[in-house]
């Protein structure tokens, strides 16, 4: 796919899964999350890049940690999960984060600025993950650090066939390089190639747990990146796209619902300085 088509792909198609995002996976992903942020060792009073913020699922922890005397500057692709993370941010009278939609490829923000930068989960969907962690490594301030969360090996999650079941029907391929990152070293080598030094990572299981067929269905259709594609299904084929994905995942399930694996990879570094 050509980069600029991906990039829209991923841009409208996170609009239309904004509404959907937190009910199909705020809390399967809150483990994995919580641990990027133990890995961050986030200090009171820095400044932070959340880089791919969504709905600002580790936004908020992050404002918490750095507290009124620091400051999280949330960016995403998608105009609907930026306008949901600030509505949040309004609701919950956060005053230490802002948001703004922004392309985690060209950040429009100053060189050296950020004591740290986070991605929780969003390197998977960019056409050029490289240039995203160059960018990243130019806002980081000198001895600054960065942390990144990507999904792990294809063979070790358990919900993967979401891609080939939506790919098949629109004929395409929604995220060419999805597991790519969380495979062999790749990311490591990423942020080595960005400049960063003292990279350290980490490779590690759990189990998502949804309660039953419906929130399976609304996490892997609605919650996610194919969801653009999804929209232009009539209603037979969502339902046959439906049935062949809770039969893919038909092994995980027991009377409490289903436990999907899931394989996840964090790497941190730091910019010299
Ligand atoms: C799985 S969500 C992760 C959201 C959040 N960080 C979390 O951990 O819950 C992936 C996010 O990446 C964003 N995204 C995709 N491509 C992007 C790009 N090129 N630049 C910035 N954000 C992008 C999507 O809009 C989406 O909000």
């Amino acid at each position: 796919m050509r980069p600029e088509l991906q990039r829209r792909v991923q841009r409208y198609g996170w609009d239309y899964s904004s509404p959907y995002y937190e009910k199909g996976w705020q809390l399967q992903l809150w483990p994995a999350q919580k641990r990027l942020l133990e890995k961050a060792n986030l200090q009171k009073g820095e400044k932070v890049l959340d880089i791919s913020c969504g709905t600002g699922l580790v936004t908020f922890p992050i404002a918490e940690t750095v507290g009124p005397e620091g400051s999280v500057t949330g960016i995403d692709l998608s105009e609907g999960m930026i306008e949901k993370a600030a509505s949040l941010a309004d609701k919950d009278s956060v005053s230490n984060v802002s948001f703004q939609r922004m392309d985690a490829e060209k950040l429009d923000l100053p060189d050296d600025s950020f004591n740290i930068a986070i991605n929780s989960l969003g390197l998977m969907y960019y056409p050029d993950p490289d240039k995203a962690i160059r960018e990243t490594y130019r806002v980081v301030k000198p001895k600054g650090r960065a942390a990144a969360l990507v999904w792990g090996r294809r063979k070790e999650c358990g919900w993967t066939d979401i891609f080939p079941i939506v790919d098949r029907r629109v004929e395409s391929d929604v995220c060419p390089l999805f597991f790519q990152l969380g495979t062999g070293e790749t990311l490591q080598k990423t942020f080595r190639k960005a400049g960063f030094t003292d990279i350290v990572s980490e490779r590690f299981d759990m189990k998502l747990h949804f309660d039953s067929d419906e929130q399976a269905v609304i996490a892997a259709f609605l919650g996610g990146a194919v969801a653009l594609a999804y929209r232009k299904f009539d209603e037979q084929t969502k339902e046959e796209a439906h049935a062949e994905y809770l039969e893919s995942i038909g092994s995980y399930r027991d009377e409490t619902g289903y436990d999907i694996p899931g394989e996840f990879v964090i790497v941190s570094g730091k910019k010299f300085g």
